[in-house]
């Protein structure tokens, strides 16, 4: 097997023959800039350790790596070292859609070959790459005789920190990401505690007390922000982290299958890349693009007919009780008049698509009974005429989203796929929301093990078959694989906006400013923002839900959560009160030439500029916490010597989630890249900003 690809530089270090006699010894490796270094050592009792460094202050202090194998019934932990090798990479790729146009992969790599002393001879490789924002490693299982198929009982990476951080965590869950964050010392964490608090979230698989979800996000005392994750998460299960807390150290906690193993694996193999995203400013961490980079090109030869999109939809009327799901409960939404409706709406203002959830028999019977066969994907209600829909929705420019709810039952949602889209390319619809609420069946199987991480990766590749772009919920958390799969385009995998309708905790104001610290960094998020109104009791006078934000800032959100699919989530009605501010979810768009993020800092604010698909318009989205505060506004990203007319969304001076969420003010301006503003966001506020260059 090739060690190296055509474009890597390869400098061999040492041979084979050396490598006795260095066997104890250290090496390192440092990121292109040197600002970041990885030292690996090999201790007298073989035990194999790595060490982060960024800027000389340290980041992962020495940490063992291993596995603990089932068949063979082998623990691969104590290693001769039998081979090293280097490379570097530089290289610049362009996504098919995203945050920029062009992304480049700087990194040098350090590859160590080892070999398990206990005696059987087995051979592991680890593959580190060290990259100006961070490091990736993983594991690599090269085909040999001693390893042929195997059964993974643990895998027993670490993480050992240099002192008790700042961190923004997640209870451990096998079944559920939705959690809301929760940010207090390392040692300080309290997962059950937490879950506990958590009483909208319809399927827990607590891990136990001290056990916490990747992306990992810690704040240091000496000035670094670094996020712990993964990337490239391929048939293997999601990894989430146990903590010691006297030793400061978390070791991966991989999800169970039904019969408790972690992974069936069979040589070659590798693990997903554990991650590291080092820097010492937020805005940085932010602008990292290492876990896209960590990832495979794009297996879809000609993307042409993925397509970003905004959409509205048949959906928030039903969370908030104007509608039904279920025909037989007697509101049902997805009837004909009322999708018409719809359509008409994305056609009057130009949304590309319309989702209809409720569509199709099943639903009076769909959650909570872990019954197989729920839907078959391809029966509407005799109330929903979908060809007429679907013609009419075609006359009017605008496409359906067909929605897949499997209610966790994926054995029957397996079975049927290829007849659901071969439904959906019979009725020209080209983008589905799967979902997977509930417990998963094959019974004891989890929404985060190895064989729903399959079960997702061959619904990209299916539906990329019948050109169909995919927006998953309840998956696992997204890992950059919308590289590798870009009809693949989005996912929820985290705390919606559909929670602002949940009666417990809901959604704080800082939410929306840690989510790109942490869910975000694997990859974009349906969060259907733009709702547009705040008090949730319009349809059932008992509900007491509030949405905690102002309106300026569910514009903002189109610009701070990114994603190639943005629903305008609230009702048309809703929308026909403020046009003049709906303006903006109109004009953003879903596609981008460039990113800069401006400002930041987890749980207080976030604000990021970005420059419009093929056009010289910029658009700026600034969001806050509960605080309100002023951000400066340094426009020099716009072009020298040009003029643009800004348009600003903003919060009123009297503006207040809590207390006046609707004023808003939209100001026009005109400004030049010398131009410097200062952006009032009020408590739970925010600004968006179009730039039109003249
Ligand atoms: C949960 C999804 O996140 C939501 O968007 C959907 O409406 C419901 N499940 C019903 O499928
Ligand atoms: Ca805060």
């Amino acid at each position: 097997m090739p060690l190296f690809t055509k474009n890597q530089l390869a400098i061999l270090l040492l041979s084979v023959a050396w490598v006795n006699s260095l066997a104890q010894q250290s090496m390192s490796i440092s990121s292109p800039n040197r600002a970041i270094v990885v030292t690996t050592r090999n201790t007298p009792t073989g035990e194999f350790t790595y060490q982060v460094r960024y800027k000389g202050k340290p980041v992962i202090d020495p940490s063992g790596l291993g596995f603990v194998l089932s068949k063979p019934n082998v623990s691969l932990n104590r290693f001769t070292i039998t081979r090293i090798d280097s490379a570097q990479t530089d290289e610049t790729w362009k996504p098919v859609w995203g945050e920029v146009s062009q992304i480049r992969n700087h990194y040098k790599e350090l590859i160590v070959s080892l070999q398990d002393k206990s005696g059987s001879a087995i051979g592991v490789r680890i593959r580190f790459r060290v990259f100006d924002d961070g490091v990736g490693f993983r594991y690599e299982f090269p085909q040999q005789s001693k390893l042929t198929h195997f059964v993974v009982a643990d895998e027993q990476t670490q993480f050992r920190l240099s002192a008790d951080h700042q961190t923004f965590w997640m209870p451990g869950d096998y079944d559920s990401n939705e959690y809301f964050y929760n940010k207090t010392k390392l040692t300080e964490v309290d997962a059950i505690a937490a879950a506990d608090k958590e009483k909208d979230i319809a399927l827990k698989s607590i891990i136990g007390p001290n056990a916490v979800q990747t992306p990992l996000l810690f704040k240091t005392s000496d000035g670094l922000y670094v996020s712990l994750y993964e990337a490239a998460l391929l048939n293997y299960p999601v990894m989430h982290l146990q903590l010691d807390k006297k030793n400061l150290t978390l070791t991966a906690q991989l999800v169970p299958d039904a019969v408790g193993n972690k992974a069936y694996l069979q040589t070659p193999a590798q693990t997903p890349w554990r991650t590291l995203i080092i820097s010492d400013k937020a805005t940085d961490l932010l602008a990292s693009k290492l876990i896209l980079n960590l990832n495979e090109p794009s297996t879809i030869a000609d993307p042409s007919w993925i397509k970003p999109q905004k959409f509205v939809g048949m959906w928030w009327e039903m969370h908030i009780g104007k509608a039904n799901w279920a025909k037989a409960e007697g509101k049902h939404g997805a009837n004909t008049q009322n999708v018409k409706k719809y359509i008409d709406f994305a056609a009057k203002y130009g949304f590309q698509g319309v989702l209809v959830e409720g569509w199709n028999v099943g639903w009076e019977d769909w959650f909570g009974n872990w019954k197989e066969d729920v839907f078959d994907f391809v029966t509407p209600y005799p109330d929903y005429n979908i060809d007429s829909l679907t013609a009419y929705a075609q006359q009017k420019g605008v496409r359906l989203i067909m929605h897949h709810e499997t209610s966790g039952s994926v054995t029957n949602y397996e079975r049927r796929m290829d007849a659901a889209f071969q439904y959906m390319v019979k009725e020209g619809i080209n983008t589905v929301k799967t979902g997977y609420v509930g417990r998963i069946i094959p019974r004891g199987e989890h929404h985060d093990g190895q064989w729903m991480v399959n079960h997702y990766q061959r619904v990209a590749q299916k539906a990329a078959q019948y050109k169909i772009m995919v927006d998953s919920h309840e998956s696992a958390h997204p890992t950059g694989l919308h590289r590798t799969y870009p009809n693949w385009m989005a996912s929820e995998a985290g705390r919606g906006s559909e929670f602002n309708n949940a009666p417990t905790l809901g959604i704080t104001p800082e939410h929306t400013t840690i989510l790109p610290f942490t869910r975000l960094l694997g990859g974009p998020m349906d969060f259907t923002p733009g709702l547009f109104r705040f008090k949730l009791n319009q349809f059932d006078s008992t509900r007491t839900t509030v949405v905690r934000t102002t309106l300026a800032k569910q514009l903002a959100l189109y610009i701070t959560l990114y994603s190639p699919l943005q629903m305008a989530a609230d009702l048309p009605e809703n929308y026909e009160r403020h046009l003049d501010a709906f303006q903006f979810i109109r004009d953003v768009p879903v596609d981008w030439d460039d990113t800069k993020v401006l400002a930041a800092e987890p749980a207080d604010y976030v604000m990021i500029a970005r420059k419009a698909k093929g056009t010289a318009n910029w658009f700026v989205g600034a969001i806050t916490d509960e605080n309100s505060r002023d951000l400066p506004l340094d426009l020099s990203f716009l072009e020298a010597g040009k003029t643009y007319d800004a348009v600003i969304y903003r919060d009123a001076p009297n503006a207040d989630w809590k207390t006046n969420p609707e004023a808003y003010v939209i100001e026009k301006k005109t400004v030049t890249n010398k131009t410097k503003l200062t952006l009032y966001l009020a408590k739970g506020g925010g600004c968006a900003i179009q730039f039109v260059r003249r």
